[in-house]
């Protein structure tokens, strides 16, 4: 089997109108807290995709990181091109990715307050069943839910 190509938007000063239709528009909270539950929406795209017999989004995929939430398969027949997720992130995730973090560019643990964060990457992938896969990412904070532990680092900028 083939790999599927992956579009994704090209160049965000001269978006086409194939790519308003079909980019993911992903919608979350910038700022998750570890132990926490919540809501991510995806839709298809900025300017909604049609959902008719001979033209549909066939489904939404969302990941974090490399980690899949799930994948919501549609049909014709659903109103909207667009999906909700639950994103429930842990402290295990804090924790490795911090860690990861560490090794390619520095600590991501703050010294002084001792805050704990990892920037991560929502991913979504939906399927046009006439112009095949779409992606777009969207970054998040993700917070560790210890006391003194509750501010974003800003270290990853
Ligand atoms: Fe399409």
């Amino acid at each position: 089997m083939s790999e599927q190509v992956i579009n994704r938007l090209k160049d965000p000063e001269n978006i086409t109108e194939t790519e308003q239709k079909h980019v993911p528009v992903i919608e979350a909270d910038e700022v998750m807290t570890a132990e926490g539950s919540f809501e991510v929406t995806v839709k298809v795209g900025e300017l909604p995709h049609v959902m008719q017999d001979e033209h549909y989004i066939e489904w939404i995929e969302l990941s974090l990181g490399d980690m899949k939430i799930g994948r919501v398969e549609l049909s014709p027949s659903d109103e909207k091109a667009e999906a909700t997720f639950t994103v429930e992130p842990t402290e295990e995730i804090v924790g490795i990715h911090a860690y990861q973090v560490c090794n390619i560019r520095g600590v991501n643990v703050c010294g002084k307050c001792g805050s704990k964060s990892v920037v991560m990457k929502l991913d979504a992938l939906a399927s046009c069943n006439v112009h095949g896969l779409w992606e777009s990412k969207k970054e998040v904070t993700i917070m560790s839910s210890h006391e003194d532990e509750g501010k974003a680092c800003a270290w990853h900028k």
